[in-house]
């Protein structure tokens, strides 16, 4: 056990750093804001894209249930993720209660995975962003060449039937630089700015299933639950498989807490900024994806990376596809921009900590924000987009993803065992039910997914132990000080 549980950060120690660093992050953010961040970070790719896919390939109409086996997994990680953030409000999530509960070595073997999660969570979506781009400016006449919008493992089938290899993603490395930007400016005028565009999309999500509820064709709800054809494809196994495929949907709840030292009130609103944008993302979907199934039938979403066109395409009011085309490409610009900004807070927190170089929690003079970490994210997550495939970079992002969820519901159990009478202003409910539970759905999900994602995995935690034992061990701050 010499190096699991040694160097461990106190509480106390957590909290104090907290207050030493009202001199660094500016706190701006309300409940509200925090709600606004989280369905930012949520309503995205997962939602306008994989829908269709889920209900054609694994769930059919049965995708609502899918969506609410997802948010149940979620629920769980997000109950241990809210009694985390409302305890240690800090900078850094799932990073820093692993450095307080499960010690140094812990700590960095999440924040070095978080980067899959944010990073490139940032970059898949920024991909998908570029399609819907080129999609509404064809609209408009305007084409862009193909081989500038698409990364050089790709190719892409011309109008006139000759494919193109794609050379790189232009459109995606545009709006990361935009975004990062906009975030070295400041998090107050992003989280603006993230507001806006959320009122956009949910509005969308909501006129979409207004006017679509009145246009459901019950016959394509017969069966609900298709028969199953192999393994993952119909009946309960595929709306198990469908649910580990919306899971994607659902990540970003968790960036909230990576704000958390930006937040007025952290301990009453950070549970209610995770749990709250959860619970008011889960209900849209569910609504979404049954008017969705019910306008067109599951198996016309085959194959089509913009289902919400077909089903629109049902309704009396086609004029609406390009106000949607457009509502989609502001909804994946939040998620790209919370996603950005959560990695940049996760940067700062290690990098505070001594385990990455100082550079990376040097605060903007005027705007206070850790641009330097902006800037470097800025170049990995364009690289990121630019060159490589999105169902790589996807499948990352969730094993990533589901891999901080397990950490945060064991650091859940130890930090009880270990400071039982810590101050908790929001308490997980039913512990040890509730984060074994969520360690279970989560491993479960993670099984889904191919081996080669775990493979990517595995190489990308080996890198991230060579930069530990030959930098951040030496370099940590706890280290320097003997304990
Ligand atoms: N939940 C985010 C999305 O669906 C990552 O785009």
């Amino acid at each position: 056990m010499g190096l699991l549980f040694s160097r461990t950060k106190s509480l106390n120690q957590l909290l104090n750093e907290a207050s030493e660093s009202e001199k660094g992050l500016k706190r701006t953010l309300s409940a509200t804001n925090l709600i606004a961040l989280g369905i930012g970070a949520i309503i995205g790719a997962g939602l306008f894209s994989l829908t269709g896919l889920a209900a054609a390939n694994n769930s059919g109409p049965a995708v609502t249930i899918s969506f609410l086996i997802g948010a149940i997994g979620c629920a769980f990680a997000g109950l241990c993720y809210a009694e985390f953030a409302s305890m240690i409000p800090i900078a850094g999530s799932a990073y820093t209660y692993s450095y307080a509960t499960m010690g140094e070595f812990m700590a960095w073997i999440i924040g070095w995975d978080l980067v899959l999660e944010y990073a490139l969570g940032a970059a898949t979506v920024a991909i998908s962003w570029s399609q819907y781009l080129v999609k509404f400016l064809h609209h408009f006449n305007i084409h862009l060449p193909a081989q500038l919008t698409a990364s050089p493992f790709e190719t892409i089938t011309m109008m006139d039937g000759t494919t193109v290899h794609g050379w790189l993603n232009l459109p995606a490395i545009f709006i990361v630089i935009c975004l990062s930007m906009l975030l070295i400016r400041g998090t107050k005028e992003s989280a603006f700015t993230n507001a806006l565009l959320v009122a956009l999309k949910v509005a969308v999500v909501l006129v979409f299933i207004a006017v679509g509820w009145s246009h459901i064709n019950p016959a394509n709800y017969d069966p609900y639950i298709p028969a199953n054809e192999g393994f993952g494809h119909f009946g309960i196994s595929g709306v198990l498989r469908g649910a580990a495929v919306v899971f994607f949907a659902f990540i970003g709840f968790d960036a909230v807490s990576t704000a958390a030292q930006e937040a007025k009130k952290p301990q009453k609103d950070m549970p209610i900024g995770i749990l709250g944008s959860l619970a008011i993302c889960t209900i849209l979907y569910v609504l979404f994806s049954h008017v969705m199934t019910g306008l067109a039938n599951y198996k016309e979403f085959k194959d089509s990376a913009a289902p919400v066109a077909i089903a629109i395409a049902k309704t009396p009011y086609g004029w609406l596809q390009q106000a949607i085309i457009l509502a989609i490409i502001a909804g994946y610009t939040s998620v790209i921009l919370v996603m950005l900004m959560g990695q940049s807070r996760v940067f700062y927190s290690m990098s505070q900590d001594g385990l990455l170089p100082k550079t990376f929690s040097q605060v903007h003079p005027k705007y206070r924000t850790p641009y330097k970490s902006n800037l470097l994210f800025m170049v990995f997550v364009s690289l990121f987009s630019a060159f490589v495939p999105v169902h790589v970079v996807g499948e990352m992002v969730s094993i990533g993803t589901l891999f901080a969820f397990v950490l945060v519901c064991i650091g859940i159990i130890i930090m009880r065992k270990k400071q039982p009478d810590a101050v908790r202003p929001f308490k997980t409910p039913l512990v040890p039910f509730v984060p074994i539970m969520g360690i279970i759905i989560c491993v479960i999900m993670m099984g889904a997914l191919p081996w080669d994602t775990w493979l990517r995995l595995a190489i990308w935690m080996g890198l991230g132990f060579i930069i530990y034992f030959t930098y951040s061990k030496k370099n940590s701050k706890i280290g320097q000080r003997g304990e």
